[in-house]
């Protein structure tokens, strides 16, 4: 005798709200917007302080700030190719159980040593335009903070699209390369390799 049953079969989809992807997208890019033009409006409005830290064991603070952000550089390159570990995107490396310790401790450490140097820019030198690397270096600061905000925010998200993580993530490395080379590589060009 067959019978009627409320239970779905094994093979059934399973009910429930339907996963919107681009709701999902939606709040962490408007949080990234919101993040990128506040760290703007205060750069331009705020008036620069001029302050500097110099940290011990460099020659001044630009130099403490440019080797800062290549450790940061750096820090970034492993996360990049933590990422594409885990991806399976380097499968001769097979998927080694600590690979998402060290993306996540590469990534914090990575926050750690720019932030610093962010919050300096920011307050004592403020957004500038004086030039087309210092204008693309303000720019790219700016996006930084909001870039990082929105894929922070994706990465808790499960309803988002399964593309949306390596995009953000490929960003951030992006944003963070592009302002070494505005910053700390004209640095070590036009005064050299010192600390
Ligand atoms: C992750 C974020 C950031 C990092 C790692 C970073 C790194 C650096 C470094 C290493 C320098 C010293 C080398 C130089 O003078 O060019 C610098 C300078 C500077 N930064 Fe940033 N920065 C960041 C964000 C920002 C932001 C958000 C702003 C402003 C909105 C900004 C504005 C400036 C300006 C105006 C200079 C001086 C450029 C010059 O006159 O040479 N930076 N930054």
């Amino acid at each position: 005798m067959s019978s009627w049953s409320a239970e779905p079969s094994a093979d059934a989809p399973v009910p429930g709200p339907r996963p919107k992807p681009a709701l999902a997208l939606l709040v962490p890019a408007l949080a990234g917007c919101v993040v990128s033009l506040g760290v703007g409006v205060y750069g331009h409005v705020h008036h620069p302080t001029g302050v500097a830290v110099n940290l011990a064991g460099f020659s001044g603070p630009l130099a403490a700030k440019a080797w800062l952000t290549t450790a940061a550089a750096v820090l970034g390159v492993v996360q990049a190719v933590s990422a594409s570990v885990m991806y399976g995107k380097l499968a001769f490396l097979g998927t080694p159980a600590w690979i998402s310790g060290l993306h996540r401790w590469s990534g914090r450490l990575a926050f750690v040593a720019a932030v610093p140097v962010a919050m300096q820019c920011l307050y004592a030198l403020g957004y500038q335009d004086y030039s087309t690397r210092v204008l693309v270096h303000s720019l790219l600061g700016c996006a930084f903070f909001g870039v990082f905000t929105a894929k922070m925010l994706v990465l808790t998200r499960r309803d988002a699209p399964s593309w949306a993580v390596p995009l953000l993530g490929g960003l951030v490395f992006a944003v963070l390369i592009a302002i070494w080379f505005t910053s700390s590589y004209w640095f070590f060009s036009n005064f050299g390799i010192k600390k």
